[in-house]
């Protein structure tokens, strides 16, 4: 019997043990929880294709981030739902746009939590696109003056964090020299390489904000393609980022890890909405565990190399991991 002396099997003998050697921690204190903020009062509509996920109006906002933080969960993303939208989507710069209401509420009444603002105009404007339409195209120039005037709003509003997602080219450099020049210091949060992706459509749902002509396929990236996330997250760096991210997480975990191995800057990654809702979806049918899946889930993207996570998932993860 030739056996192999190297047993790896050895290793994993107990709990003990396996914990011991463990590689890959998850805690919430590496989650971000995303908040949709919709006009009114005491409202709490939930959104069909997510399930466990609401619109807030402000006042159940402020309800919910203090829950989060209570649990251990140190920052939310907010994206809004204007009462009205426009060609320009112009109530993501208005001084008192949903968001930036939302953004001086949290900032009063949940004192300690940190609050991340979406940079984007698809929730905003009539046509759904995330910037400024020039006959059937984007306008990307144009687009840059409109997240200027945004990222002031949100600075001014005491944003902690700003994070451009409508993949324009030069807006974290817009946003860095706005901020400098109005004397503010928010750490930018880059949605550096995102994808043109299937996977945001129960968010679009729940935001409201599907393009109502055409796709996103000439500003967010084509799948098929990892070099360009990389010059992505250079360019976003030597614009002045502070953080990159990888969106969506679980189909590009290879871009994670490729980013988190060449670049080192932090990373998160964003386990998206339809990531969400299949989970969700299947664990409803009786298919999967759900709660075993979003462990699984999230140590995955984790390892992948993301040193933080923006997850529907964080309040359930912060009560399993509570227990
Ligand atoms: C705004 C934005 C989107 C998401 C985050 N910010 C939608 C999009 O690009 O269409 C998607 C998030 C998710 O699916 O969970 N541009």
């Amino acid at each position: 019997m030739s056996l192999p002396f190297a047993r790896l099997r050895r290793l994993r003998q107990s709990a003990r043990l396996r914990d011991l050697l463990s590689e890959t921690t998850l805690s919430c204190r590496n989650l971000i929880a995303p908040i949709f903020v919709r006009p009114g009062k005491n409202v709490r509509r939930p959104i069909l294709s997510m399930p466990g996920q609401f619109q807030f109006s402000i006042d159940q906002v402020v309800k919910e981030a203090k829950e989060l933080k209570k649990l251990g969960i140190p920052a939310v993303i907010l994206f809004g739902i204007p009462s009205k939208k426009d060609t320009t989507g112009s109530e993501a710069y208005a001084r008192d746009g949903i968001i930036q209401t939302a953004v001086r509420e949290l900032k009063a009444k949940v004192p300690g939590l940190t609050v991340i603002t979406d940079l984007c105009f698809c929730e905003y404007t009539s046509h759904g696109h995330c910037g400024v339409v020039k006959g059937k195209s984007i306008d990307n120039d144009a687009t840059l003056s409109l997240i200027r005037k945004t990222a002031i709003a949100q600075a001014e509003a005491g944003a902690d964090i700003i994070a451009p997602s409508g993949m324009m080219d030069g807006a974290v450099k817009t946003i860095r020299s706005a901020l400098e020049q109005g004397g503010h210091d928010q750490i930018i949060m880059a949605y550096s390489a995102k994808y043109a992706s299937a996977f945001y459509g129960p968010f679009r749902d729940a935001a409201k904000s599907p393009p109502q002509f055409g796709d996103r396929k000439t500003y967010q990236m084509d799948f098929r393609n990892s070099r360009q996330a990389l010059l992505e997250v250079e360019q976003d760096l030597k614009e002045g980022a502070d953080i990159v991210m990888v969106k969506p997480a679980l189909a590009y975990l290879d871009v994670v890890r490729q980013v988190k191995d060449k670049f080192d800057v932090p990373v998160a990654a964003y386990n998206v909405s339809g990531e969400y809702a299949m989970v969700k979806a299947a664990a409803k049918a009786g298919w999967i565990d759900e709660e075993k899946i979003i462990l699984e889930i999230l140590t995955g993207i984790r390892r992948a190399g993301a040193d933080f996570i923006l997850t529907y998932h964080a309040k359930a993860v912060a009560k399993i991991l509570e227990r």
